[in-house]
Parts: structure tokens; sequence; C-alpha cells
């Protein structure tokens, strides 16, 4: 009995987790136009200076912010994008790949 509680406990906390992941796209859309992200891959994402984000899913995206974060090379102009990075937290990466991916 005990230990299915402790499971029921375990599972509640994972759904729950899970949620928090997800990541909020409106907090995200807030922060992609106020920390510039938009001057250089455009405010649909369509591209520009940076590649384009547009039709990338949310977890190409928090994969790729997370190397630039940890100071890892991604493409031949990481030393542009990557003290963009450097600044965000988990959270704001989740909420940025939450928007990104309803780019179209
Ligand atoms: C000064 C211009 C600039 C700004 C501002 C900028 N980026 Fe970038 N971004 C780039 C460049 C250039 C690359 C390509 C870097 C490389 O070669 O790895 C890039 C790459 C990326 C990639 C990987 C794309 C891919 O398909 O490989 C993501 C995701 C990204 N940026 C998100 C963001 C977000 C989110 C913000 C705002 C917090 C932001 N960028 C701000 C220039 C910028």
């Amino acid at each position: 009995m005990k230990k299915m509680i402790i499971a029921m406990a375990a599972a509640g906390l994972v759904s729950f987790g899970a949620s928090a992941f997800a990541g909020d796209a409106e907090a995200g859309k807030a922060l992609y136009n106020s920390s510039s992200c938009a001057g250089c891959h455009g405010a649909n994402g369509e591209g520009g200076v940076g590649p384009k984000l547009a039709g990338q899913s949310a977890d190409a995206i928090k994969t790729k912010l997370h190397k630039y974060k940890a100071g890892e090379q991604v493409g031949p102009m990481t030393s542009m994008m990557a003290p963009m990075a450097a600044g965000l937290s988990d959270a704001d990466i989740d909420n940025l790949a939450a928007f990104i991916a309803t780019l179209k």
C-alpha cells in the first residue's frame, strides 16, 4: 500500500513536470520580440541575419539553444548567436521553443 501511494505521488509529479516543461508560448513570444531575436531571425522566424527558425520543432530549437548556452559550436556563425543564448534561463528556452514551434 505504501509503495502504491509513493508510485501515485511520483506519477503526479511526472505529469506536473511534463506540463511545466512544455513552455509558455505567450511568454516566449514576448521574450522573442523584446530580446532582439526578431531583429536577426525575423518577426515570424522567417530568417534574416540568422537562419530561418519557422517550421522547426520545439525540441530542435531547445537542443540548439542549450548548445549555444553551453558554449558548444553549432554552425559557422555560432560566435554571433552564443552571447544571445548565454543569458537565457532554462524556462526562457522552454518558452521560446514553445513560441517558435508555432511559427510556420
Ligand atoms: C545578432 C543576431 C542574432 C540575434 C539577436 C539572435 N540570433 Fe539566433 N542566430 C543568429 C545566427 C547568425 C545564427 C547561426 C549561428 C550558427 O552558425 O550556429 C543563429 C542561430 C539560432 C538558432 C539555431 C538555428 C538553426 O537552425 O541552426 C536558434 C534556435 C536561434 N538562433 C534562436 C535565437 C533566439 C531565441 C534569439 C533571441 C533570444 C536569437 N536567436 C537571437 C543570429 C542571432
